[in-house]
């Protein structure tokens, strides 16, 4: 058998073709350097399929082989990459192996984003696959990051033949395990409390995850890990898979009948039918795999850095972000721009850098039944126009802000009145609501340079020097009123193609533009998004104590610069909880820092601590932004602290963060320990004259103050001396 190897620094992943062509997955893990197709077996099993080809022998059947890019078809019965109808409704695919190039760049996808590299940092590698009697083409593309331990893939399937052709299936991977005892991942949620993560074994049958929200959404996230049922935050074997896509996904998890497993991952296939023309081709979104044999923290780390350096771009992609307030929590929609400049000017005071105008200023938006879609700037409730309001803003110090939703449309609206034909509504049925808005059909060009044209009048009106751009509600009534455009699978497809351009377009025309993503808080918090937006809103909950739990599971998949996170004011207005500003910076340092309430209803001495965060801030975002990240809790375990550190990549610095979850009288000490430092290293602890070993702070931990009240934080920074 002829075999292809993928090797990284410290991985390789194998596939091999079989002499009638099918291409075998053989391995994928630890680097090794040997021919692993001594892992496969043959046996006569009962019930399995034979290719044609195999004649008598028995024991070769693709129901039990570890396949590449399984396809229906071929006799094997496990869950399918592809699956392609041809023109009269017949399923039957065979995909077989034709040839083989390398290229010394990473291949880059049209219309969607994709890991980047240097040219000399990646390469490429394309097997093409062919099933001649359908007349389909498969160009399946690996990229390579060595130096990284990264491998993405993607495909190109092309209608080679005469006749239409449907895909009903189009994965972006399939990853075959012959053996093992897998645990699964996975982070679901809900609006405010996103990306919990959820570990349980791999059982027989198919586990699958997914959104049909029109969004990655908050409830599944397209980022998923396998770990060996042993492994920990600092032992064993994982496997990462990152979708980087923004729309509906499915990550499909089956143990099959000889306890082998395969993961796939792609766009989501239900409703999904997705018609190719002779000569068309479809090409599937990204999906970036890591494999660690040093646990979940360095599968983490390894995502950090991939999605830090190669996959969010722009002028803020390694700089600090401006500490920024935004009015949300201080004012909703009832402001005026007198009470803007009057929030501006007492956050210009302590040190915040930016003022984001959030949701409000446009169209006749004083409640949320009307005026998504007019994107012309409010200038009665504003007292004037829009560059008057950024020059106060400016003239305080400032940099400032916008909030935008561009996918969406109030009926009340002169958008609506105009073109309603742009909203997604069914003829004959009445559109269902979601906060009283209706989707944009982004699927349209006319649709999305409609919408652009109108945003960037009012960017170019003023001085803006950032973007958050929500979106909030999934998507219903999906409907075209473009004649012949009704298939379901490409209107949803097209639609986050239609967003993608939107944001190239964007970024393209405001090169320094800083643009946040949003979508009711984190649900389109995903590596595709990243690549347009260096950082998302990571939730609508502000809650310190919620926020850690979310924090941390964020943190499995997506770097510590991706997370927006404010100081809000209490009691908390998703909870009512009480925690005091310092708990509330503390956490909100574990992401890009900013506040979200009005600073002119805090106390002088919170107004004193509010200056000292942004010193700490300043001091420290390098190493929390560009540093190592370590979990050293778990929420639902670990009850009575939540626990990080940051380590920098040279080990010679460390943050410490911990917060007190729960609060006891005559309570028992916590130690913490810390991560990541060098074991023979002699660290200072700044503000006390204290030398600590780094094997101390690493084995032993440090004691957490027993005091009163509860919700405390502590930040503890070390630095070699
Ligand atoms: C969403 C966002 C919030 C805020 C509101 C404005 O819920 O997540 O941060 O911008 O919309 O309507």
């Amino acid at each position: 058998m002829e075999t292809i190897s993928l090797q990284t620094k410290n991985t390789t992943y194998q596939m091999g073709v079989t002499p009638n062509g099918f291409l075998l997955h053989l391995y994928y893990g630890k680097k090794v350097d040997c021919n692993m197709e001594y892992l496969l077996t043959a046996y006569d099993r009962g019930f399995a399929m034979n290719p044609y080809e195999a004649g008598n022998d028995r024991t070769f059947s693709l129901d039990v082989l570890p396949q590449e890019y399984p396809c229906y078809g071929t006799g094997d019965f496990r869950t399918a990459a592809v699956n392609v109808k041809n023109s009269q409704g017949v399923y039957g695919c065979d995909l077989r192996f034709r040839s083989l190039s390398r290229s010394e760049e990473k291949y880059q996808i049209p219309g969607l984003p994709a890991v980047y590299a240097e040219k000399g940092r990646a390469e490429t590698i394309e097997i093409t696959l062919e099933d001649r009697a359908v007349g389909v083409e498969v160009v399946l593309k690996y990229g390579i990051l060595a130096d990284l331990d990264v491998i993405t893939r993607s495909a190109v399937i092309k209608n080679t033949g005469n006749e239409e052709i449907v895909l009903d299936k189009v994965y972006s991977a399939s990853l075959d395990f012959l053996q093992g005892d897998y645990d699964v991942l996975h982070f679901y949620g809900r609006h405010g409390m996103e990306r919990n993560m959820e570990r349980h074994s791999v059982v027989h049958g198919i586990q699958s995850y997914g959104s049909k929200r029109g969004m990655s959404s908050h409830q599944h996230n397209p980022f998923f890990i396998l770990a060996d049922s042993e492994t920990n935050e600092d032992h064993g074997t994982c496997y990462g898979v990152s979708l980087l896509y923004s729309g509906n996904f499915n990550c499909e998890i089956e143990k099959d009948q000889f306890n082998q497993i395969r993961m796939a991952i792609g766009i989501n296939n239900e409703m999904f039918a997705y018609p190719l023309k002779p000569g068309e081709e479809f090409y599937t979104p990204e999906a970036a795999l890591v494999y660690s044999r040093d646990g979940l923290t360095a599968l983490s780390q390894t995502y950090h850095r991939l999605i830090r350096y190669h996959v969010c771009r722009g002028a803020y992609k390694e700089v600090r972000r401006p500490i920024l307030i935004n009015n949300w929590e201080a004012t909703y929609l009832d402001f005026t721009g007198e009470k803007i400049v009057d929030i501006a000017k007492q956050a210009a005071d302590l040190g915040v850098e930016m003022l984001v105008l959030d949701d409000g200023w446009f169209g006749e938006r004083n409640d949320d039944f009307r005026g998504l879609g007019d994107w012309t700037v409010n200038e009665k409730k504003l007292g004037g126009s829009l560059a008057a309001l950024s020059d106060k803003i400016h003239s305080l110090g400032m940099k400032f802000g916008l909030w935008i939703e561009p996918e969406m449309v109030n009926e009340n609206s002169r958008l609506y009145e105009k073109h309603p034909d742009w909203a997604f509504v069914i003829p004959g049925r009445l559109p269902v609501r979601g906060r009283n808005q209706l989707v944009l059909d982004f699927s349209r060009k006319e649709v999305v340079g409609g919408i652009f044209d109108q945003i960037t009048k009012v960017i170019d009106s003023a001085q803006i020097e950032y973007i958050k751009m929500d979106m909030n509600r999934g998507i219903c009534d999906v409907y075209s009123a473009v004649e012949g455009q009704q298939n379901f699978g490409k209107i949803m497809h097209e639609y986050v193609l239609g967003v993608y351009e939107f944001l190239d377009r964007l970024l393209k025309r405001y090169p320094k533009l800083l643009i946040e993503g949003c979508a009711g808080g984190g649900g389109r918090f995903d590596a595709g998004m990243l690549y347009y937006t260096p950082q998302i809103w990571c939730s609508d909950n502000t809650d310190a104590i919620e926020r850690i739990r979310i924090q941390h599971g964020t943190s499995f998949g997506y770097p510590i610069s991706a997370v927006g996170s404010h100081v809000s004011a209490v009691p908390n207005h998703q909870t009512g909880r009480i925690t005091d500003i310092h708990t509330r910076s503390v956490v909100a340092m574990a992401g890009s820092f900013g506040y979200e309430l009005d600073l002119n209803k805090i106390s002088e001495d919170e107004k004193k601590e509010v200056k000292k965060q942004i010193r700490d801030y300043k001091k420290y975002w390098n190493l929390i932004h560009n540093g190592k990240y370590y979990r050293l809790h778990t929420p639902g375990k670990d009850t009575e602290m939540a626990a990080w550190n940051f380590t920098s990549e040279d080990q010679r610095e460390v943050l410490l963060n911990v917060v007190s979850l729960d609060t006891h009288c005559n309570s028992p000490v916590t130690y913490i320990k810390c991560k990541g430092l060098k074991a023979d290293g002699k660290y200072c602890r700044e503000g006390s004259t204290r030398v600590y070993s780094g094997n101390a702070l690493m084995e032993i931990g440090v004691p957490i103050p027993v005091v009163m009240g509860e919700y405390k934080a502590w930040q503890m920074h070390f630095t070699e001396c």
